[in-house]
């Protein structure tokens, strides 16, 4: 083998696969070997390591996943791109927990794994040069994905790894660098590739959202559409009308033919968010677009294919929901391929202070005003607090000290309940200045009548559900009713 062509491996019991593979990988002017079986390549493979390896899973001796297997018990570190036949969803996330790069099904598109395999080889070059891996710890989560990581080529690992720490500050566009949006980033990387449904889940305000368009960039399907549903805002009586489309006609108010947003979303992704609202009787007409990927328009008989990936989050306990019998539990599992968990702001505190400057700026452009000011005990409180609304909540308090900073200085002004007791507000260099800075009683009812106000404003009134005054500001709606009422804040005519 000449010294500078890179070397491709290709496992397939398919003669004519192996054939197809192999020219197609000539054609780009790559070298390549191909073997009928695992056990016939392992001995290759502990010899010489090649750039990158084609494998199929179902073969006749060992079968691909536990070729992977075996290659990295052995410490045998490669990029393996997955091409099969039996392209299940469990076994595409399963091989790529375990570190495969790709996961393709068969009829492949030849541009496609040609330009994975590049990847692949682009990667593997790199690792030559970087070494190294990513290590971080975490809750029971995040060690099952280091297991992976461990597990992972070199290459894959450092084509993530290159990625986050030539910007550590940003992966699209989620701003931080805790070891929490680390691991998402980490995940994202893993999934986006693949046409698994993920599960996004996490408090109000986290960025779900943000990560379900970061899936669709990085996914094969960019060119395609990401289409959201919002399930919490859909009349009952709508649903299928909304998901499948309708024939004019099918009901009174039909008066044209309407598609449906998987219809809208063909070749691309279908974002189902808050999909812990959806009426339990109308699940199953969901669950069987998920497992048939076919779907009628409401008041037609044609049956339609549904070539779309889902991606789907929620902020409820979708367990818990199922306990209480309020969520299918075949559904749950249909959607929990690949979950993903966002923590809440308050559980990655070392991201507040890049997301602050983040949001900063943004204000300042958005607003056209000179920066203020931030001071330490500013960036202080903002650590100190809880955030029970998360990233949204900090945006927004950032965008109230931002328009009501008019001395140029940032004061925040964040609701007492859901303070955390930061060991930081009670540094010792604090402790001087807490003794001193202090609010009236009159003033505290001003301040808390003019955040209540602005709030109401920003919400039209809304208190309760998602995105309500009572979310944002992180009390029970009914706390938040009262206190309208004691203060005898009226809703404008
Ligand atoms: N890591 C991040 N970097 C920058 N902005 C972020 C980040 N995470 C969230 N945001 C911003 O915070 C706001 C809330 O995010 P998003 O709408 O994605 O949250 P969510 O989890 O979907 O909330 P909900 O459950 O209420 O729908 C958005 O303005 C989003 O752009
Ligand atoms: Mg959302």
């Amino acid at each position: 083998m000449s010294e500078s062509v890179s070397q491709v491996y290709v496992v397939d019991d398919d003669v004519s696969v192996r054939e197809a593979v192999s020219s197609l990988i000539r054609s780009a002017g790559l070298s390549v070997r191909t073997f009928a079986s695992a056990q016939e390549s392992l001995g290759s493979l502990r010899e010489e390591v090649p750039s990158c390896l084609v494998l199929d899973i179902q073969l006749p001796d060992l079968n691909g996943f536990e070729l992977q297997q075996e290659l990295a018990a052995e410490g045998v570190q490669i990029p393996i791109i997955f091409l099969t036949g039996h392209g299940d969803i469990p076994t595409s996330v399963r091989a790529i927990k375990a570190g495969a790069l790709e996961f393709l099904t068969k009829p492949f598109d030849d541009e496609y794994l040609l330009e994975t395999i590049r990847t692949a080889i682009a990667g593997d070059s790199q690792a030559g040069q970087l070494g190294g891996g990513i290590c971080e710890h975490g809750r029971e989560d995040d060690l099952r994905m280091d297991a992976a990581s461990r597990a992972m080529p070199n290459s894959a690992v450092n084509v993530m790894s290159s990625r986050l720490n030539g910007n550590a500050e940003a992966f699209g566009e989620m701003i931080g660098q805790s070891a929490a949006l680390r691991q998402i980033a980490k995940q994202i990387e893993m999934v986006a590739p693949t046409d698994a449904s993920v599960l996004i889940l996490g408090e109000t305000g986290t960025g779900k959202e943000l990560i379900a368009g970061e899936i669709h960039r990085k996914s094969r399907r960019r060119a395609k559409p990401l289409v959201r549903v919002n399930c919490a805002c859909i009349p009952k009586e709508l649903y299928e009308s909304e998901f499948f489309g309708h024939a004019r006609g099918a009901f009174t108010s039909a008066f044209r033919d309407r598609i449906g947003r998987f219809e809208a979303a063909e070749g691309g992704t279908l974002f189902l968010d808050e999909i812990g609202e959806i009426p339990v009787e109308l699940q199953s007409k969901l669950l069987r677009v998920l497992q048939e990927k076919r779907y009628e328009r409401v008041g037609e008989d044609r049956t339609r294919h549904a070539d779309v990936r889902i991606v789907a989050a929620t902020n409820r306990d979708l367990k818990r929901e199922v306990a209480a019998g309020r969520f299918r539990e075949d559904l749950y599992y249909r959607l929990n391929v690949f979950p993903i968990r966002v923590a809440a702001l308050r559980e990655r505190k070392d991201d507040i202070p890049l997301l602050v400057k983040h949001f900063l700026d943004l204000l300042v452009k958005e607003l056209r005003c000179p920066t203020p000011r931030l001071t330490r005990a500013g960036l202080e409180a903002l650590q100190g607090y809880d955030w029970p609304g998360n990233i949204r909540e900090l945006r927004n308090v950032i965008e109230r000290a931002v328009i009501f900073a008019r001395c140029g200085t940032l004061e925040f002004d964040l609701p007492v309940t859901g303070s955390s007791l930061d060991p930081i507000s009670f540094a010792p260099q604090n402790a001087e200045k807490a003794q001193w800075e202090y609010l009236t009683e009159p003033e505290m009812q001003r301040r808390e009548r003019e955040n209540l106000l602005v709030v109401l404003q920003k919400t039209g009134w809304k208190i309760k559900g998602v995105n309500g005054a009572a979310e944002l500001l992180g009390v029970k709606p009914t706390t938040l009713i009262s206190r309208i009422e004691k203060m005898g804040l009226k809703r404008p005519a």
